[in-house]
C-alpha cells in the first residue's frame, strides 16, 4: 500500500513514573512503538517518521524499521501535536497518502488502518479519521458534527463547553490526510487555546472551511486505541492482549487449561491437538507439533517441541529441537544447542546444553550433559556429570549407542565411551573406554567391625 506514516514518539511519559521513555515500555515483549512499526509494516506502508523527544536516542537505537525505511524527526519542546507533526514534515514525499499514528497506542490491526486509509483514497484531498464511542469520555477530544452529522471539528476536553463535554464520540487522534494539505494547514496553527499548545486536532476544522470532507471510521475493538499512560493501563492492556492471542490459538484449535494465564512474548504456531496448561511463558518463535502437551509454569524460546511429545511442569527451555514422543521434566533445563532425538528423556533436575541426546535414550535425574553426543539407547544414572569444561576450553563427550552410565558418574571430557560399554556407578571416567566393558574406578569397599561411633560429652 502506498503510504507514508508519521508516528508521534516525543512525550515524556510523566505518569509512568520511569526513567524508560514510555514508547519503549513492553507489551507482549516489544516496545509499544514497534508494535505501531510493525504494524505499518503489515499495512506494506514505504517509510515510517519517527517524531522523537525525550529519551529519543534510546528509542532510535531500540526500534528496527524491518522492511519500511524509518527517519527520525527530533522535537525537542513538547509543543503539542500539531508542532510533532510539524516536525516531521521536511521528510515527507510531497502530494501523498500521509497516516499519523501515536507510539503509545500499540494495538491498532492493520486492517483498520487499511480501512481509514482507502477511506481517504476515496476523497484524496479530505481528511479520514479514526474515532469511537466512549460512555466516559473525559479527557479525550470530542469530536463535534453539525445537524447533518458532518464532522465540522474536534474540541479538546479542556476547551470544551459543557454541551460538548457531553458528545461521547471522542477522537483517537488517528487520521489520515494528504501530506501537501497536511503543510499547509500545520501552518496554520495556533496556540491559543487552554493548554497552549499547537492541536494537530485543529486541522480538522481547517478542512472543513477548505470545504473538504471529513469522514470517519470506527475500530471493531476499544483496544485497538486504547493509549498508555500510566503502569497500570500498561498492564490492564497486556492482559486484553495476551487474551487476544489466547483466543486466536484457541481458534486454531489450541486448548488452553486457562486462557487468562497464558503470555505470548514472541511467535507460535500449533499443530492439532495441542494443549497448554498454565503459565507459560512462550518467547522468540516457537512451534508446538501435533499433539504436543506443555506442562505448567513452562517457559520456552526459540524451539520446536515434536509431536506427542510432553514437557512436564517447571521446565525452561531454550533454543532446542525436540522430536516425537520425547518427555522432558518436570523441572528440567535444556539450553541452546540441545537436540532430543525420537522417544528420548530428560527428566527432573537434568541440565542440558549444546548436546544431542539420541533415541530412545534417557537421562532421568540430576544431571548435566554439555557439549556431549549421546547415542541411541543409552541410560544415564542420576548425578552423572560431563565435566567438559577445563577452565579454559570446553571439551566433548560421547557416548555411543546402548551404554549405560551408572548413577554419580564424572565423565571427564575430551571422552568417548563405546558402544555398549558399562560405566559402573560413582566411577570418575578420564580416558577413553572401549565397546561393551566394564569401567569401574572405586576406591575398595572395607569394613570397620570395631567402629564406634563419637559420643558427645555429657
Ligand atoms: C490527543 C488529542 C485528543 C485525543 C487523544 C487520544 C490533540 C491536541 N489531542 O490528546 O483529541 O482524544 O490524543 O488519545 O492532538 N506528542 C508528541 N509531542 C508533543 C505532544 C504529544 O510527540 O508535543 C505525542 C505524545 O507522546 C503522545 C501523542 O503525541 O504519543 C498524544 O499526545 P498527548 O499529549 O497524550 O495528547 P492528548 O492530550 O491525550
Ligand atoms: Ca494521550
Amino acid at each position: 500500500m502506498d503510504i507514508q506514516t508519521i508516528i508521534l514518539a516525543a512525550g515524556k511519559g510523566s505518569r509512568m513514573k520511569s526513567q524508560l521513555p514510555k514508547v519503549l515500555h513492553q507489551i507482549a515483549g516489544k516496545p509499544l512503538v514497534q508494535h505501531v512499526i510493525n504494524s505499518c509494516q503489515t499495512l506494506g506502508a514505504t517509510h515510517s517518521h519517527l517524531v522523537i523527544g525525550h529519551g529519543g536516542d534510546l528509542v532510535r537505537e531500540t526500534v528496527k524499521g524491518g522492511r519500511i525505511e524509518l527517519t527520525f524527526a527530533e522535537q525537542i519542546e513538547q509543543l503539542g501535536t500539531g508542532h510533532a507533526v510539524k516536525m516531521a514534515l521536511p521528510g515527507l514525499k510531497s502530494n501523498s497518502p500521509t497516516l499519523i499514528l501515536y507510539g503509545d497506542v500499540p494495538l491498532t490491526h492493520h486492517q483498520t488502518l487499511r480501512e481509514l486509509v482507502e477511506l481517504h483514497n476515496n476523497n484524496p484531498s479530505g481528511i479520514a479519521l479514526m474515532t469511537c464511542h466512549f460512555k466516559d469520555a473525559t479527557g479525550y477530544g470530542r469530536i463535534v458534527r453539525d445537524d447533518d452529522l458532518k464532522v465540522v471539528g474536534i474540541v479538546e476536553h479542556k476547551d470544551a463547553s459543557e454541551q460538548q463535554k457531553l458528545i461521547n464520540e471522542i477522537n483517537t487522534g488517528i487520521l489520515c490526510c494528504n501530506s501537501d494539505q497536511l503543510t499547509k494547514w500545520i501552518s496554520q496553527l495556533s496556540n491559543n487555546n487552554a493548554q497552549g499548545e499547537y492541536y494537530l486536532t485543529d486541522i480538522i476544522a481547517m478542512a472543513v472551511e477548505d470545504g473538504e470532507k471529513v469522514e470517519t471510521v470506527q475500530p471493531d475493538n476499544l483496544y485497538e486505541i486504547e493509549g498508555i499512560n500510566t503502569l497500570r493501563q500498561l498492564a490492564d492492556l497486556e492482559r486484553v492482549w495476551q487474551r487476544e492471542l489466547a483466543n486466536q490459538l484457541m481458534d486454531g484449535g489450541v486448548t488452553f487449561r486457562d486462557p487468562n494465564r497464558f503470555d505470548l512474548r514472541g511467535s507460535l504456531t500449533c499443530e492439532e491437538n495441542v494443549v497448554i496448561d498454565v503459565n507459560c511463558v512462550i518467547e522468540g518463535h516457537v512451534n508446538l507439533l501435533q499433539g504436543a502437551k506443555i506442562g505448567a509454569n513452562v517457559c520456552l524460546k526459540d524451539c520446536t517441541i515434536g509431536p506427542n511429545t510432553v514437557i512436564k511442569p517447571n521446565s525452561l527451555i531454550e533454543d532446542t529441537v525436540i522430536e516425537d514422543e520425547c518427555s522432558v521434566g518436570p523441572f528440567a533445563r535444556l539450553r541452546p544447542g540441545t537436540v532430543m532425538k525420537s522417544d528420548s528423556h530428560v527428566g527432573n533436575f537434568v541440565e542440558v546444553k549444546k548436546s544431542i541426546i539420541g533415541k530412545g535414550s534417557k537421562a532421568g535425574h540430576l544431571s548435566y550433559i554439555g557439549d556431549c553426543e549421546v547415542g541411541k539407547n543409552v541410560n544415564i544414572g542420576a548425578g552423572t556429570i560431563t565435566c567438559n569444561y577445563d577452565g579454559a576450553n570446553k571439551h566433548k563427550t560421547i557416548i555411543e549407542d546402548d551404554a549405560f552410565i551408572g548413577s554419580d558418574s564424572q565423565l571427564v571430557a575430551p571422552v568417548r565411551i563405546g558402544k555398549g560399554a558399562t560405566v559402573g556407578a560413582g566411577t570418575t571416567v578420564t580416558s577413553d573406554v572401549s565397546a561393551e566393558s566394564l569401567t569401574i574406578s572405586r576406591v575398595k569397599q572395607k569394613q570397620i567391625e570395631s567402629w564406634e561411633r563419637p559420643q558427645k560429652k555429657k
